[in-house]
């Protein structure tokens, strides 16, 4: 008799908590396409999706090292090359006392890395509400509870001190800052970053800085590194190419680690032991990092024209659109809209697509204060789709809630 299994196999308990609802949303417009019907896709933050192109001299960097025999093994922190470049990068934004600087693949190994470096059970991270949401999956993967502070909608979607100092407990290790921000498009005002910086000094936080979209300020203000105005506190910015230089699907991004040696360097040893046991980053793409960085940056001048025309169009409609409210993103490729709707904003995302074929992620997939609901709009697609996704969506919100 031939044996088989009787019991099925269940993924672990703790996978209950993790939750991507980009993606999760993603599978009902892949239903509702599989029925036939054009999506208008406005909830994946792809630029390869649109009309944005990777420039061509980090194709020919990438092509070269594959011809080149660049295909095997990496060393684990990443290639020389691609460090020296990030490192002069680091410095040309004004960081100082760096520490390490390593290759990943994508932001989203370095946050998973960094997190799982860190935390003991028990400990906490501070991370923003609304989130982007790889940061709350890996604390849930690493079995880590949640300790999440508010960005102020009413302060043009800037963190809530006040919610900061109420959350930190003497278990809080470090804080997550998105700027620019993922999903709110809002960027740190210097201040911010000083108020901040002063409370991982008087708690002894580490800061995680997520800048994955430095360079996509619409309104052409510098962006300020968080690392750049608190040299003296230990800070992971997180940078790559999945935004900035359009090639998300290489999957490389970094860290550089900055702040005090002494303070920081237990913790980097334990990072690198980490980057040591997962091997390497994608090797030939590394090889784009020192040709993006150091290379011609004439792609930014085009991508910023489109996203500045993209977000006015969509400040435009907001601001037309009854039970709609924005604050004007400022940098990164998302708004963030209020709505006033009498159900969830889960149940107005989906009946969205089911019944329209747009698809955005509601707000509560990220998170946001009690009572209030939203939605995040990709506004990468060109002026056209937008224009005919926003009529949609209009038409929705008046059949629906007349
Ligand atoms: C704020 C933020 N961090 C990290 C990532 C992941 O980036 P990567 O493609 O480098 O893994 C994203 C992707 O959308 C993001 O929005």
């Amino acid at each position: 008799m031939p044996v088989t299994q009787a019991r099925e196999i269940v993924p672990a308990t703790r996978l209950e908590n993790v939750h991507y609802a980009i993606r999760d949303l993603a599978c009902i417009a892949d239903e509702v396409a599989r029925q036939g019907h054009k999506i208008l896709p406005l909830n994946i933050g792809d630029p390869l999706n649109f009309d944005f192109k990777t420039p061509a001299h980090m194709i020919e960097a990438v092509y070269q090292a594959m011809r080149d025999g660049k295909n095997g093994y990496s060393p684990s922190s990443g290639i020389a090359p691609a460090l020296d470049a990030i490192r002069g990068e680091a410095v040309r934004k004004g960081i100082a006392n760096i520490q390490d600087v390593f290759v990943t693949s994508g932001v989203s190994e370095t946050v998973d890395i960094c997190l799982t470096a860190l935390l003991n059970p028990g400990d906490n991270v501070l991370t923003p509400c609304p989130d982007y949401p790889l940061y709350s999956a890996v604390l849930a993967k690493i079995e880590i509870g949640l300790n999440t502070y508010y960005l102020n909608e009413e302060d043009g979607w800037q963190p809530d001190l006040d919610d900061i100092k109420k959350k930190i407990t003497p278990r809080t290790r470090g804080i997550v800052l998105i700027n620019p921000n993922n999903p709110t498009g809002s960027v740190c005002t210097r201040k911010m970053l000083e108020q901040i910086a002063e409370l991982a000094r008087r708690h002894n936080l580490i800061i995680f800085a997520d800048e994955i979209y430095d360079k996509l300020i619409m309104d052409d203000d510098p962006h300020i590194a968080m690392a750049a105005v608190a040299p003296d506190v230990p800070v992971i910015t997180f940078g790559g190419l999945s935004k900035n230089y359009l090639a998300p699907g290489w999957r490389i991004g970094w860290g550089i680690a900055s702040g005090e040696a002494p303070v920081i360097k237990p913790y980097l040893e334990g990072v690198n032991k980490l980057l040591r046991a997962r091997l390497c980053a994608n090797h030939p793409e590394q090889y784009a990092i020192k040709a993006a960085l150091e290379g011609p940056q004439d792609h930014l001048v085009e991508v910023k024209r489109k996203l500045r025309s993209r977000r006015d169009l969509t400040m435009k409609w907001c601001a037309e659109t009854s039970r709609v409210s924005c604050v004007a993103p400022r940098g990164a490729f998302y708004a963030y809209p209020r709505i006033d709707i009498p159900e969830g904003d889960d149940v107005f995302v989906t009946e969205l697509i089911r019944q329209k074929y747009v698809t955005v992620v509601h707000g509560s997939g990220f998170g946001q204060r009690p009572g209030t609901k939203h939605f995040r709009i990709v506004f990468l697609p060109d002026e056209k789709t937008l224009t005919a996704a926003y009529s949609i969506i209009g038409d929705f919100l008046r059949e629906r809630y007349a």
